[in-house]
């Protein structure tokens, strides 16, 4: 006995990755719809060996369907995925809409299981921000063990974190350098992405952060623990696939870098690479395709009494998103919609 499950967002880049990603991790499938906007209907998507149509989610009934997966930005899921809740279908969703609502849990499975019970109150579960996801992982046994006080942190993110058109832009540009003729201004970023970097992700809120940022603290609080404070640059960076974090960390007890190298390395979702010699560190073209989040540069910080710093890499379309919303629906299945 499987699910009756449904993707959201089918031909996006999150949405493809959530199908590669239910077939490589065998969840139980036992009837699948995949959804897009009207424009794609019938556009073709790969589910393991199958090839599945693409409906309308304007249209689509969601009564009857244990669990829908969405990947389609905030508007279209404000609103349809309400329609999904109220039909008894959960909704986990990739989009910021849900994320700070109290009465929504918002989960990364490594961190907070525990919350995975408070789904029922509106049949909708949040899945983080990309960023905040890697980075949780790692900072949830280090805070366990020493108590994080404080988080410095500088991300440096792909393009494929702003969908399929941050990709093709990145790709257009960087061909146009070479062909000055073939002028591609930026579209969906504020400034040439192409051999540049961007300390700009999301709008700008009142205090001189943006958004991204912002999201970063808010989310950090909700997952690990509201007393941890955090402060952010987001920057995109010209990288197809994969966000990168330099992290730092002051904890209330001293944690030596060494103990902190054997927490990350026995705990949930991690892989350590940490080598002091050249390469031995992660970067993101290494990650792509991983369901790991690795860390490297594990050192100690001598400019304060308790400090570590570290680097820390993630294929943000599967931890960030994809990844991360399956899990939840294993956890969903496996704690709460128990099947046979
Ligand atoms: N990329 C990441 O690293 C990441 C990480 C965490 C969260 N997220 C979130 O995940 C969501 C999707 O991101 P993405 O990167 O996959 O974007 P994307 O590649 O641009 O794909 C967007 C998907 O949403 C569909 N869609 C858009 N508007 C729709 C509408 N009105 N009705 C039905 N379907 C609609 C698109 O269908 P069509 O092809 O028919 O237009 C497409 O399938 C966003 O909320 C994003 O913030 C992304």
């Amino acid at each position: 006995m499987g699910y009756k499950v449904v993707v959201v967002g089918a031909t996006g880049n999150v949405g493809r990755e959530m199908l590669n990603i239910l077939a490589e991790r065998e969840f139980p499938v036992d009837e699948i719809a995949v959804l897009a906007s009207r424009k794609s209907l019938g556009t073709e998507v790969t589910f393991g060996d199958k090839t599945l149509k693409t409906q309308d989610l304007a249209t689509f009934d969601f009564t009857g369907w244990d669990l829908s997966l969405w990947a389609v930005g905030s508007a279209a899921t404000k609103e349809h995925a309400p329609k999904a809740a109220k039909a008894g279908c959960v909704v986990i969703d990739n989009s910021s809409l849900y994320r700070y609502d109290p009465d929504i849990p918002l989960i990364v499975p490594e961190v907070n299981p525990e919350a995975i019970h408070d789904y029922a109150k509106k049949n909708i579960i949040a899945n983080p921000n990309c960023s905040t996801a890697q980075m949780v992982v790692a900072l949830k046994p280090l805070h366990d063990r020493a108590k994080i006080k404080r988080v410095v942190v500088s991300t440096y993110q792909s393009v494929s974190g702003a969908g399929k058109g941050g990709m093709d832009e990145l790709w257009d540009q960087t061909k146009a350098v070479y062909n000055p003729t073939d002028d591609k201004p930026p579209k969906q970023f504020t400034k040439q992405i192409a051999f540049n970097v961007i300390p700009h992700i999301d709008v700008f809120m009142e205090d001189g952060s943006t958004k991204e940022e912002w999201k970063m603290v808010a989310e950090t609080k909700k997952i690990v623990d509201p007393s941890i404070k955090v402060t952010a640059t987001c920057v995109r960076v010209p990288v197809f696939v994969g966000h990168s974090e330099a992290v730092n960390i002051e904890t209330e007890d001293f944690l030596d870098e060494d103990e902190a190298r054997d927490i990350l390395r026995e705990s949930p979702g991690l892989m350590v690479i940490d080598k002091r010699e050249d390469g031995g560190y992660v970067t993101p073209v290494e990650c792509v395709g991983d369901f790991a989040t690795f860390i490297s540069r594990i050192r100690q910080d001598s400019t304060i009494d308790n400090g570590l710093n570290f680097w820390c890499v993630s294929d943000n379309l599967r931890k960030g998103a994809a990844l991360n919303a399956v899990q939840i629906a294993e956890l969903l299945g496996r704690e709460c919609l128990k099947k046979g």
